[in-house]
């Protein structure tokens, strides 16, 4: 098979030019030999041969036994002896992964395959321990998911890693959502030294623990009242060793007036509802703190969420600035998590 060599010096470049006029043969694994790297080459007519060669007169044409990729292999290719390809063409192709467990999202018609499908996901993914499915939505104020075992170890704990730190939680006792993680590395990347951070429902302490490890901040808050999603936030803030963390149980409404204290930012994770507690947040703001907003709006309404925070902000007397709305993930077919963020002047 034909392949290119040049030396180790002008690879880079060779490789960029292969890639963007499509004659890299990705298919087969490159070559190192001695000072030089050998590259498989597609199939190239004469002309574009010349061409590569006054592009990289240094490079040589070579004849080689190229080794093949392996390819990676599929969940769905381990079903076809078992299932019909109509099944699996309506099979999913992403899941929510947390830690070691995999959470699978089954229709209907598809639950009397739901072992052979589970099985098949634990022999492809060797990180993946044990396979649970979603058997409700997210619901209630603890914003918790009913999940049932199919297959592997029977757990629902598993350790979640993001953003250098490390989650201990219950899948099924607590809300945590690891879509979320460049939504986290998003906000601890405005986040200035020796600031005063609030976070409201808290969870198992992602916000908390995140801004903790990856900013100077002098001092976070988290308050969250599922006591047992708290009970795992103050594990995970020994087991991330946090030194400016402190985690309170209980309701937003009774534990922050009790503080009485002022942050310079505010994060409010609680898309469903978090209007409510606008009065909260700004009541715990002063000239300067940054609040950040989460709500869930439909995409031909995402403006819906900036008109709740002004009109929060008149009910209750304070001024503000929209810095910015973004979407932070789709809740639904049309429907998205956003975030607004805004500034108390
Ligand atoms: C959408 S979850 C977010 C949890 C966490 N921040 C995360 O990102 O994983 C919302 C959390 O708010 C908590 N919660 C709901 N109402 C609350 C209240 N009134 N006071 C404190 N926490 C509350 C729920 O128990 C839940 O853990």
């Amino acid at each position: 098979m034909l392949g290119i060599k040049i030396s180790l010096k002008k690879t880079e470049q060779l490789k960029k030019h292969l890639l963007e006029s499509n004659l890299f043969n990705k298919e087969y694994k490159i070559i190192k030999q001695d000072n030089s790297i050998i590259f498989p080459l597609t199939k190239l007519t004469e002309a574009k041969k010349r061409q590569l060669k006054k592009k990289f007169p240094e490079s040589e044409f070579i004849n080689y036994s190229f080794i093949p990729r392996k390819k990676t292999q599929n969940y769905k290719d381990l079903l076809l002896s078992i299932l019909q390809k109509s099944v699996i063409d309506e099979l999913p192709s992403s899941f929510d992964i947390i830690g070691s467990i995999l959470i699978l999202e089954i229709k209907p018609e598809l639950i009397e395959y739901e072992k052979q499908i589970a099985d098949a996901l634990l022999r492809i993914n060797k990180n993946i321990t044990t396979i649970l499915k979603k058997a409700d939505i997210h619901s209630g104020e603890f914003r918790t998911q009913k999940l049932d075992y199919i297959a592997g170890e029977k757990t629902k704990v598993t350790v979640y890693r993001e953003n250098n730190v490390r989650l201990k939680l219950d899948v099924e006792k607590v809300y945590f959502s690891p879509r979320l993680s460049t939504e986290r590395k998003r906000i601890y990347k405005q986040v200035k030294k020796g600031e005063n951070i609030l976070v409201m429902f808290s969870g198992c302490g992602p916000y908390p623990i995140v801004l903790s490890r990856n900013t100077a901040a002098a001092k976070i808050t988290g308050i969250e009242k599922n006591p047992i999603a708290h009970r795992y936030a103050e594990s995970n803030a020994t087991l991330n060793k946090t030194k400016n963390v402190t985690l309170l149980k209980g309701d937003v409404r009774k534990v922050l007036p009790e503080l009485d204290e002022k942050f310079d930012r505010i994060l409010m994770p609680l898309p469903k509802g978090a209007e409510d507690f606008l009065y909260l947040a700004l009541a715990a703001s002063k000239k300067g703190t940054i609040i950040h907003f989460y709500d869930f709006e439909h995409e031909s309404e995402l403006k819906k969420g900036e008109k709740k925070v002004k009109s929060a902000c008149k009910e209750n007397n304070k001024s503000c600035k929209i810095l910015r709305t973004v979407k932070c993930g789709q809740y639904s077919p049309g429907k998205f998590r956003i975030c607004v963020d805004f500034l108390i002047s």
